[in-house]
């Protein structure tokens, strides 16, 4: 479905690892909808994902840079300075947790490994707007986007030290966009995703059970990769102008339903 709601808008999305990632959606349906972009990816994840072959199908520009690191956000906004001039949207779909990787309790974390989470998954959105913000490289009314969980607001045991990053990213969602707003007329905002399965996501402990659990207590069910690629669509249009520091719940209803139906009907006696 190509309306051309991004014609002529440029961007920089982060964090398209393989065909299951959030950002590789975002990418084929900003494609579809007339965007360029430039991908970027950490070392790491350039080596060992398929990124190249999202590159060729979208025509765009790869990069490598480790968004926590300043030097490297520096030399990737560069490149897109020189090859757009200004741009209109930024997608910041990252997330990593040692201590999720190496089945570390909450409450064993290891402080080192609890500050990478923060960093990679957090700080670095302040950071990319940082950079993005000293290069004034935003058009008015562009929009930048950050992925997060609803783990930020309610307790779910086993997803650790995210849970804490999704607030500070949440947070730096609202308080960078006042900034980039009053100085810049640019929107931040959060889209809080019903769990999905993608790398990052399939690593969390016990994620098929609060896959599922989150599944049966949604009017609508889980809401899937590609219709959060839709949403982040929308938000990157001149559709939603006025919408900024904002956590956006996109969970088919999970967020506000205490009890369905379906859940009740499993504890029936
Ligand atoms: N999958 C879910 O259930 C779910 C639910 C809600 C929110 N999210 C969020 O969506 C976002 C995207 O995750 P996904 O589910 O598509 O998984 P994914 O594993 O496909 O994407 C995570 C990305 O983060 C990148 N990354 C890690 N460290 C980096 C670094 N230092 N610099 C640059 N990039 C780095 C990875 O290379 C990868 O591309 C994350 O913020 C995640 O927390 C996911």
């Amino acid at each position: 479905m190509a309306n051309n709601l991004l014609a002529g808008k440029k961007g920089i999305i982060f964090g398209a690892l393989n065909e299951d990632s959030i950002a590789w959606k975002v990418a084929e349906k900003a494609h579809e909808q007339g965007a360029e972009f430039i991908l970027t990816n950490a070392p790491v994840a350039m080596r060992m994902g398929s990124m190249g072959d999202l590159a060729e199908k979208t025509n765009s520009e790869t990069f490598s840079a480790d968004a926590t690191s300043m030097e490297d956000l520096d030399n990737l906004f560069e490149l897109a300075v020189k090859k757009f001039g200004k741009i209109d949207f930024i997608l910041h779909s990252i997330g990593m947790s040692v201590n999720v990787r190496k089945g570390i309790h909450y409450t064993e974390s290891n402080p080192d490994y609890y500050m990478k989470a923060m960093d990679v998954s957090a700080v670095s959105f302040h950071k990319v707007m940082k950079v993005a913000m000293e290069k004034d490289i935003m058009n008015e009314w562009g929009s930048i986007l950050g992925l997060s969980y609803i783990a930020a607001q309610r307790v779910f045991p086993d997803y650790n030290d995210m849970a804490d990053a999704k607030t500070l990213l949440e947070s730096i969602a609202r308080n960078f966009g006042y900034h980039f707003g009053a100085r810049k007329k640019v929107r931040v905002n959060t889209i809080s995703q019903s769990p999905t399965y993608t790398t990052a996501g399939s690593g969390v402990k016990g994620f098929d059970a609060f896959s599922s659990y989150a599944e049966d207590n949604s009017p609508l069910g889980n809401a899937p990769s590609g219709a959060c690629a839709d949403y982040c669509i929308s938000l990157f249009s001149d559709l939603t102008k006025y919408v900024t520091m904002q956590n956006l719940f996109h969970d088919g209803g999970f967020s506000f339903t205490g009890l369905s139906h379906s859940v009740m009907d499993k504890y029936k006696k």
